[in-house]
């Protein structure tokens, strides 16, 4: 999902099913707890972390651009929260332990009315990379996604060149479909993403004793 972070998207929810899965979290999100980070909905007091984690050179350079501003970032928060109410979309900000502002975030959203196919994305502040903290979180949100609010096929777009997205992606299982030839326009140039996968069958079963707490 290298352009989702900061794009908004109309999707219709149609009845049945998908209204009914998506019944409870359209109020509010729950709180995942992972063994050393939380994933909670975004507040808009969160701004300030965010911009200082999420708009540097690095963490940008293969998404599309976050908000540059504290200003931007609330506005960002404010769709994120209009959209989860509408049932389109959830974004999870990562608290590890010990702090209480959120280091990164993971979205997903519908890419059909019901979510039943979804993309999800992720950035983290660089700080944070390669210590853990994007495994757990990923692991806390697929069982979310595919467990609870009832995601069948869940696609993601990470440029070709984003060594760490790919790595990452290929790590939580996912499974690459294809190239999708320049697809993401980036500093005035086209790039070649990968499209990754993961399908609900692909997901070995989890435990019940190794389930993360939902609060
Ligand atoms: C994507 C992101 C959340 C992943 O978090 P992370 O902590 O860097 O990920 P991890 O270190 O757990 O996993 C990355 C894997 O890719 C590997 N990797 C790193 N650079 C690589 C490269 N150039 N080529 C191949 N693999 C690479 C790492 O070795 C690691 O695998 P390992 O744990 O088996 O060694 C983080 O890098 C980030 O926020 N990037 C900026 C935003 C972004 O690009 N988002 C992706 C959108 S799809």
């Amino acid at each position: 999902m290298e352009k989702m972070p900061f794009r908004t998207e109309h999707v219709m929810l149609t009845p049945g099913l998908s209204s009914r899965v998506t019944a409870d979290w359209r109020h509010g999100l729950p709180v995942l707890r992972g063994a050393s980070i939380t994933l909670r909905e975004l507040q808009v007091s969160d701004a300030p972390a965010l911009l200082a984690m999420l708009a540097t050179e690095e963490v940008a350079r293969f998404i599309s651009p976050p908000p540059t501003s504290i200003e931007g970032f609330e506005r960002f928060i404010r769709w994120t929260t209009e959209e989860r109410a509408a049932g389109r979309y959830i974004c999870f900000g990562v608290v590890p332990d010990g702090m209480d502002a959120p280091i990164g975030l993971f979205q997903v959203r519908q890419l059909e009315p019901g979510f039943a196919t979804a993309e999800w994305g992720f950035a983290l502040g660089s700080a944070f990379w390669g210590d853990g903290t994007f495994m757990e979180g990923a692991q806390l949100v697929l069982d979310y996604v595919f467990d609870i609010v009832g995601v069948h096929r869940l696609e993601a777009r990470a440029a070709v060149r984003n060594g760490r997205g790919c790595g990452a992606l290929r790590k939580v299982g996912a499974v690459q479909e294809g190239i999708l030839r320049r697809s993401l326009l980036r500093n005035g140039e086209y790039l070649d993403q990968v499209l990754w996968t993961i399908l609900d069958s692909d997901r070995a079963p989890t435990p019940a004793f190794s389930r993360p707490s939902v609060h």
